[in-house]
């Protein structure tokens, strides 16, 4: 069976199993986002073709909760903008409710792959400093965060 096509990430496994491990814990799909294999998720593209240059675009939407509201992460829409084998992803700004403004949310190296063709791999995933924010300032600038894979 051919992977499914998408943005396929895990985001970050400890935050995943620290949200699991609270009483009200909880990771609310939106459209465009389906759970797949262990604790990952697969955004639906928002544009049919995935280039190793450039910006390649994911629709759909995350939010996770806990802490009787005060925890709240949103991972929305993420775009990877891709230059010279590696890039930034960015997601929707989710202080903001314009649904236009972006911050760059992990770095990334892109690991190209070799057996199928307009598919490849983020690898060494690492923290932006407008994620730091995000995540509560738990994490310093440059935490690994999950590799994820693309499949065109
Ligand atoms: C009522 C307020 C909060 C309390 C009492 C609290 C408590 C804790 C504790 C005890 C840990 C350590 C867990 C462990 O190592 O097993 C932790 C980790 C963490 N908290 Fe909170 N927290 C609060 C609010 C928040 C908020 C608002 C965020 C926003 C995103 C947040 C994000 C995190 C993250 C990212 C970690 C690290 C998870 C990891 O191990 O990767 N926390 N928190």
């Amino acid at each position: 069976m051919p992977a499914a096509i998408g943005l396929r990430w895990g985001i970050k496994q400890s935050f995943l199993d620290y949200l699991s491990g609270l009483p009200d814990g909880q990771a609310a799909l939106g459209d465009n986002v389906t759970a797949v294999g262990d604790n990952e998720l697969l955004f639906d593209p928002a544009e049919a073709t995935a280039s190793l240059d450039g910006i390649v675009k994911f629709t759909g939407e995350v939010r996770f909760g806990g802490h009787r509201g005060l925890l709240f992460v949103r991972v929305a829409e993420p775009w990877l903008h891709i230059d010279g084998g590696c890039g930034r992803l960015t997601v929707l700004d989710p202080t903001l409710t314009d649904e236009t403004s972006r911050i760059p949310l992990v770095t990334f190296l892109v690991d190209p792959g070799e057996a199928i063709s307009g598919s490849f791999a983020g690898t060494h995933v690492r923290l932006t400093e407008e994620g730091v924010e995000i995540f509560n300032n738990v994490y310093s600038v440059g935490e690994p965060f999950e590799p994820f894979t693309v499949t065109a």
